[in-house]
């Protein structure tokens, strides 16, 4: 017995990993281990040797027990203590400083208006920045000779001497993208298509580059009360306030029949635009019926179907939200600038979630 004493607790005490320990066990004490058969020796020994061996046998046993638990909870500790040391974190290093990126009030703006029309069961288009002359102009109703072509202060492309290639322009406005989407897509047809537009002009609220977000909805039985109540929810819900009022003026785009351009009521106070009460109006959008010629363009029977579409400026309504006085400073990429108005990246606008949440 003092062999075997002395044989498992010096291999116990060795054991280097829990697979060998349990293996040690088996060994001694299990249902076939050596003690265990020493332990069914006892039945064939006489009463007086019984007395003697049966409690050695039984404290071997128990000896061998506690061993195995003291060295399993030996290398518990050892496997904690090399963890502890391997994911070690220095908590008195200084904190790393927010990221210094911002959203963009134009990035932002345009997720906004994009999650309200979204809501409402509008989807998002794209067109081309570098555009044709028919798509920006003709398939728009504008002619060539049309007024609205040198009103507009179009940049052009460098063409051809020959005039082979067909002109194009910087888009004047995101309109050509309903044409686009039409010929894509066909009708019944509900977009948005926001962009980049440009036009020769430049003062506090013009820029050279600012940005439109277009709508056009096609279907049958669509009319201006369509639009009204399209519009009105929109505003309500991209000012976040209860109560919007519009004042639809009648106006003049050649693309549009009857066409209005939307003026929405508001206070100016201290410097701040309220809206929704007030007694200033703040025009903020073109608007109508899309005008037969252009369904015809986009390849959609004028008999059959008819459609309303509007373009909102994007910068315009960054401005009276977030209550930033000169556009010019948008495009100037100041960094304080872009730190004060710039929005958390991470904070994506969302109807439920709330739109904006300046950062
Ligand atoms: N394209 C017009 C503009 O840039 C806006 C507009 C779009 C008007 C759609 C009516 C319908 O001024």
């Amino acid at each position: 017995m003092d062999v075997l004493r002395e044989r498992y607790l010096t291999a116990i005490a060795a054991a280097p990993d829990e697979v060998a320990l349990e293996d040690l066990r088996v060994r001694a004490i299990g249902r076939k281990g050596e003690v265990s058969l020493r332990m069914r020796e006892l039945g064939r020994m006489t009463p007086d040797e019984r007395k003697v061996a049966g409690p050695k046998l039984n404290a071997l046993k128990e000896e061998i027990t506690s061993a195995l638990a003291a060295r399993k909870a030996a290398l518990e500790d050892a496997s904690l203590d090399e963890r502890l040391k391997a994911e070690w974190l220095d908590v008195t290093l200084p904190a790393r400083s927010r990221s210094a990126g911002t959203v963009h009030p134009v990035s932002q703006v345009t997720e906004e208006v994009t999650a309200v029309f979204a809501d409402m069961g509008f989807t998002v288009a794209e067109g081309p920045q570098v555009e044709s002359d028919w798509h920006n102009f003709d398939a728009l109703n504008i002619p060539a000779e049309h007024p609205t072509r040198t009103e507009m202060d179009t940049f052009y492309m460098s063409h051809a001497a020959d005039q082979t290639d067909p002109p194009h322009v910087l888009r004047t406005h995101t309109s050509p993208v309903q044409i686009r989407a039409m010929n894509r897509f066909g009708a019944p047809l509900r977009v948005i298509c926001p962009g980049r537009v440009y036009r020769a002009d430049y003062d506090q609220t013009h820029t050279p580059m600012f940005h439109q977000i277009e709508g056009l909805a096609v279907d049958v039985d669509i009319s201006m009360a369509n639009l009204k109540w399209c519009l009105e929810e929109f505003c309500r819900a991209f000012f976040e306030v209860d109560q919007v009022e519009l004042r639809f003026r009648a106006s003049h785009f050649p693309f549009t029949e009857p066409s209005a351009e939307v003026d929405l009521r508001c206070s100016w106070e201290d410097g701040r635009l309220k809206v929704g009460e007030g007694d200033s109006w703040m025009e903020i959008l073109g608007s109508g019926m899309v005008h037969p010629k252009v369904l015809k363009a986009g390849g959609i029977d004028p008999d059959k179907w008819q459609g309303f579409a509007f373009g909102i400026g994007i910068d315009r309504l960054a401005m009276l939200k977030y209550g930033m006085p000169d556009l010019r400073a948008f495009f100037d990429g100041d960094l304080r600038w872009l730190k004060h108005y710039g929005f958390a990246a991470l904070d994506v606008p969302g109807l439920h979630g709330g739109l904006s949440r300046p950062a």
